[in-house]
C-alpha cells in the first residue's frame, strides 16, 4: 500500500487531502509544519509528498530541498495559491515531481498522486538495479576517493544486508551519522522504521522512558502510554548515536534487553519483542572506556559486532578537494550561482589540519561561499581561520591551540563562521547539558518561555517532545 506524507498547516486541507487519498487505498501520514514533515520522512518510507508551499518557518520549498537532500528524491507534489504559476515552474526546475493550484481539484489530485507513487516504484526498481551493479545513493552521499574512505564503503557493503549490530568510532565531524543512514539506507529494512536517539542530548532520567517506553503513570508526569524508540523502530533500525555517553545504569538495562530479546514499558509488566538492528556511534574510544570502568565491558562485545573506524579528515588529505567542490556545488544550486573554488584555495583547504573533520570543512566552505563577492573562491580569502568546531576531551587532535582553555572573547570568535542556526542550536546543549535537562531551568536562564524552548529544541531535532512533565517536576522539586 502505498504512503503517502501530507504537510500542510491548515488542518481542514490536511483532512481533506488525508481522507480523499485514504478512500484510494493510500496509508496517509501528516504533518502541519515542515520540519514535522521531515521527522516523519526519517521515521518511514514514503512514496509521495503532497505539500503546501506556504507553511510557518520551513515553507514547502525549502522542506523539499531539505527532504531531497537527506532521503534522495522522493516524489514532491506542491500546492501553491492561486497565481503562484511563476514558483510553481520554478519549484519543478529544483526537482519538485509537479503542482497543484488552489482550490486544488480533488480528481487531479488523485491522478497526480498515482503517477507520482508510480514514479517512485520505477525509482526504487532503478535504485535495486543501480545496488546489484554496486551504485548506491546513500553511499554517494558519502563523498571521498581516499582508500581509508573505500574501506568503509565496502565495510558497510558488506553488513548492511545482515542484521549484525554496528559499531562506528571516528572523531567528531568524521561522518559517523552519514555512514549509520547508509547501513541502514542499503540494508533490506530500508522500507521500515529508521529512528535516532542521542544518548548526550537526552536527559538520563528521561533515556530509558525512551527507548523503552513507559505505561499511563508509571512516574510522575506521565499523563499517557508512551511507546520507546525500540518498540517503534520495530522491523527497523535504531542508531543510538553518542552512545559512550550512556550512562552505566542505563547500560545494565540495555544490556539486559539484548540478552533476553525483550523488553517492558516501564511501571509495565507485559513483555514486549521487538526485531530491531543496532547501529551505534561514539566519538570517544569505547575500548579505553571500558577500560576507564566507564563503559561495561559485555555490552561493549554485544555492541561491537562490526566495526567502522572512520579516520580523521587530516589522515585522507586527498578527499579534502572533493568534498570542498561538492559543498560549494550544493551552495550553487541552493542559490543558483556559479561560484568556483581556484586552484590556490584548494592547494591551502589541503594543507590545513581540520580537528572539526568534515563539518568544520563544510562550515568553513560555506563561510568563504558567503565572504566572495565574485565568481572565484580564491586563497586571498581563505586567510580567514577556519570556525574551531570545540573538540571533544578524548579527542586526539593535533592541533593543541583549539584546545587550550579560552576566554569569553575568543569563545565568540570561534563561533564566528558558523551559521546563527547552529550557534543557536549549541547554545541550547550546552545550557541544557548545564541544567542536568532541567527545560525549566534552562528555559529561565535563557530568559525565554518553556514553551518557546520546546518549539526551538523540535526545529533543531533535538529531542523535546513528552519530557516536558517530568523535566517540570523536576524543576518543581
Ligand atoms: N564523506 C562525507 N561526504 C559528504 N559530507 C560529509 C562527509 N562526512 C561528513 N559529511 C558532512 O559533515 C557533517 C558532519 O557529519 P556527521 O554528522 O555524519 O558527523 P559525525 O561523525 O556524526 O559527527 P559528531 O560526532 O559531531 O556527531 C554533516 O553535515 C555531513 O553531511
Ligand atoms: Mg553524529
Amino acid at each position: 500500500m502505498p504512503t503517502i506524507l501530507v504537510i500542510d498547516d491548515n488542518a481542514t486541507n490536511r483532512e481533506t487531502y488525508t481522507d480523499i487519498l485514504q478512500a484510494d487505498g493510500h496509508t496517509v501520514m501528516a504533518a502541519a509544519t515542515g520540519e514535522e514533515g521531515l521527522a516523519k520522512l526519517t521515521a518511514a518510507a514514503v512514496d509521495a509528498v503532497l505539500c503546501d508551499l506556504k507553511l510557518p518557518n520551513l515553507d514547502g520549498l525549502a522542506t523539499m530541498e531539505l527532504a531531497h537532500e537527506r532521503f534522495g528524491n522522493v516524489p514532491w507534489i506542491l500546492i501553491t495559491g492561486f497565481g503562484n504559476e511563476e514558483t510553481a515552474v520554478a519549484a519543478i526546475k529544483q526537482g519538485a515531481f509537479n503542482y497543484l493550484t488552489k482550490p486544488v481539484d480533488l480528481g487531479r489530485l488523485k491522478a497526480t498522486v498515482e503517477s507520482a507513487v508510480r514514479m517512485a516504484n520505477a525509482n526504487r526498481e532503478n535504485k535495486a538495479l543501480r545496488r546489484d551493479l554496486g551504485y548506491d545513493e546513500a553511499l554517494d552521499r558519502i563523498v571521498g576517493t581516499s582508500a581509508q574512505i573505500k574501506a568503509v564503503k565496502t565495510t558497510i557493503r558488506q553488513v548492511a544486508r545482515t542484521d549484525a549490530t554496528v559499531l562506528i568510532e571516528g572523531e567528531s565531524g568524521t561522518g559517523k551519522e552519514l555512514v549509520a543512514d547508509a547501513v541502514h539506507a542499503l540494508s533490506n529494512r530500508s522500507g521500515r522504521p529508521y529512528l535516532k536517539i542521542n544518548m548526550a542530548a537526552i536527559p538520563r532520567d528521561l533515556l530509558e522512558s525512551e527507548l523503552f517506553g513507559h505505561e499511563r503513570g508509571a512516574f510522575t508526569g506521565a499523563v499517557s502510554q508512551k511507546k520507546g524508540k525500540f518498540e517503534a523502530a520495530d522491523a527497523g533500525t535504531l542508531f543510538l548515536d553518542e552512545i559512550g555517553e550512556m550512562p552505566l545504569d542505563s547500560q545494565v538495562k540495555l544490556l539486559r534487553v539484548l540478552q533476553d530479546g525483550s523488553f517492558s514499558r516501564i511501571g509495565g509488566n507485559q513483555a514486549l519483542n521487538a526485531d530491531v538492528r543496532l547501529v551505534c556511534a561514539t566519538n570517544r574510544n569505547l575500548k579505553q572506556e571500558v577500560l576507564a570502568n566507564r563503559f561495561r565491558m559485555d555490552l561493549y562485545f554485544r555492541l561491537n559486532v562490526v566495526h567502522i573506524q572512520v579516520p580523521p579528515l587530516r589522515e585522507r588529505r586527498e578527499d579534502i578537494p572533493l568534498l570542498a567542490l561538492s559543498f560549494l556545488d550544493r551552495l550553487n544550486r541552493r542559490y543558483q550561482t556559479q561560484k568556483e573554488l581556484s586552484e590556490g584555495l584548494l592547494q591551502h583547504l589541503r594543507r590545513m589540519d581540520w580537528p572539526g573533520n568534515v563539518r568544520e570543512l563544510e562550515n568553513h566552505i560555506e563561510k568563504l561561499y558567503v565572504l566572495t563577492s565574485g565568481k572565484i573562491v580564491g586563497p586571498e580569502i581563505a586567510g580567514v581561520a577556519p570556525a574551531r568546531v570545540p573538540a571533544p576531551a578524548n579527542h586526539r587532535s593535533e592541533v593543541p591551540a583549539t584546545q587550550a582553555p579560552v576566554g569569553p572573547d575568543e569563545a565568540i570568535a570561534a563561533l564566528v563562521g558558523l551559521p546563527l542556526d547552529e550557534v543557536e542550536r549549541r547554545l541550547l546543549l550546552a545550557t541544557l547539558a548545564h541544567f542536568e535537562g532541567n527545560k525549566s531551568k534552562a528555559a529561565r536562564q535563557l530568559q525565554i518561555g518553556v514553551k518557546t524552548l520546546y518549539r526551538k529544541l523540535q526545529e533543531y531535532g533535538l529531542p523535546s517532545e513528552e519530557h516536558g512533565d517530568a523535566a517540570e517536576v523536576g524543576a518543581k522539586a
